[in-house]
C-alpha cells in the first residue's frame, strides 16, 4: 500500500517569530498567513523493513535534506505514528515543487503533507475516526509550527494552539523575487530562540497582535496602500530582531535591499504596488491584486 499527500506552503503576514513553549511550538503572538496553492510539497509512505527512514521523492527536484532535517521529520513520522497507534516501518519519501531551506516556507508545506499522509495511512487502517482540518492543524503544529496554517486557504489564521480559516475571501495573486537559493545559516527554529535575547523582543507580541487586527480590518476593507504598510512594518519588525540579538544573525543581503528600495520607490512614484513581505530568509515575497497582474 502506498500512500500520497501534498500540501502547499504558505506566507505569514503576520509572523511568527517566537514560542512561549518551544518544545510544542506554541507561539507567542498570533499569525495570519497566504497560502501559496503553486509551491506544494508531495509525501510519500511506502512499507519498509525494519526501521522509519526517509528518502527524497523521485521526479521532483531533488530535495538534499540534512541529517538534522531528517531528524525533525522523522520524530514528527513517530509522534504522529504513536497518536494512532500505527504498527510497523515506513520509507517516508518527500520533494517539494520549489527549491526548499531558502525562505520559501518549505518545512510548513512539507510537514503539513506528512501530516495529511499518515492521517491518510491512519484512515485505511481504520485507526481514526474523521478527524477536522482544525485537529489536523494542531497535531501539524507540533512537527513545525507553521505548517499548521496550510491546512486552510486562501488565509489562515493560527491562534494558540492550531489555525483555523480566515474569514479573509480576498483571493491575491503570489509571486517570489528569487534573490538567493542558497541554503540558511540560522534555520527559522533556531530563529525562534534566537530571537528573545534581543531588547526589542520586549513588546514584540503586542506588536504582532496590534498589527494583525489592523491588517484583518485593513484586509477586509480592501485598503491596499494601508495593507502595503503594515506587512512592510511587520516583516522589518522581525528581522530587526534578528539583527539585535546577540550574537546578530540576518538573511538579507545587498541584493534583498537594492530590491526592498526599488519597491518602496514604486510605491511612492505611484502610490500602488505589490504587498511585499519576506521570511527568515533573503527572498522577496509579492502579492498582487489580480487586476495589477493582468496589467503587468
Ligand atoms: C519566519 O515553523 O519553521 O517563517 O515551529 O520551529 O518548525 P518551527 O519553526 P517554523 O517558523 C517559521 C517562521 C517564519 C514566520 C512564519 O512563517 O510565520
Amino acid at each position: 500500500m502506498k500512500i500520497e499527500a501534498s500540501a502547499p506552503s504558505n506566507i505569514a503576514l503576520i509572523k511568527y517569530m517566537g514560542k512561549s513553549s518551544a518544545q510544542n511550538n506554541m507561539p507567542t503572538n498570533a499569525s495570519l498567513s497566504f497560502t501559496l496553492e503553486h509551491l506544494r510539497s508531495f509525501v510519500t509512505l511506502e512499507l519498509a523493513h525494519d526501521r522509519d527512514q526517509w528518502a527524497p521523492l523521485e521526479g521532483l527536484p531533488e530535495i538534499k535534506l540534512s541529517d538534522s532535517g531528517q531528524a525533525k521529520f522523522l520524530n514528527h513520522f513517530a509522534r504522529l505514528k504513536e497518536q494512532w497507534k500505527i504498527p510497523a516501518h515506513y520509507t517516508v519519501r518527500s520533494a517539494n515543487n520549489f527549491p526548499a531551506d531558502c525562505g520559501l516556507a518549505s518545512s510548513a508545506s512539507s510537514f503539513a503533507a506528512l501530516t495529511l499522509a499518515v492521517y491518510e495511512l491512519a484512515k485505511r487502517m481504520s485507526l481514526t475516526p474523521e478527524l477536522g482540518q482544525v485537529e489536523l492543524s494542531r497535531l501539524s503544529r507540533l512537527g513545525s509550527g507553521s505548517s499548521c496554517r496550510s491546512l486552510f486557504s486562501p488565509w489562515a489564521l493560527w491562534r494558540d494552539d492550531g489555525a483555523e480559516k480566515s474569514a479573509i475571501g480576498w483571493h491575491l495573486d503570489h509571486a517570489v523575487i528569487l534573490v538567493s537559493e542558497g541554503k540558511k545559516q540560522v534555520s527559522s527554529s533556531q530563529a525562534h530562540i534566537r530571537v528573545s535575547n534581543s531588547l526589542l523582543y520586549n513588546g514584540r507580541s503586542e506588536r504582532a497582535e496590534a498589527r494583525l487586527s489592523e491588517l484583518t480590518s485593513a484586509l477586509q476593507a480592501r485598503s491596499w496602500r494601508q495593507c502595503f504598510e503594515l506587512c512592510w512594518s511587520e516583516f522589518q519588525d522581525m528581522h530587526a530582531l534578528f539583527e539585535t540579538s546577540r550574537p546578530a544573525f540576518g538573511y538579507m543581503t545587498s541584493e534583498s535591499q537594492r530590491v526592498l528600495a526599488h519597491l518602496r520607490q514604486i510605491w511612492q512614484e505611484t502610490d500602488d504596488g505589490p504587498l511585499v513581505t519576506m521570511d527568515a530568509g533573503a527572498n522577496i515575497h509579492l502579492l498582487i491584486r489580480p487586476e495589477q497582474s493582468a496589467r503587468a
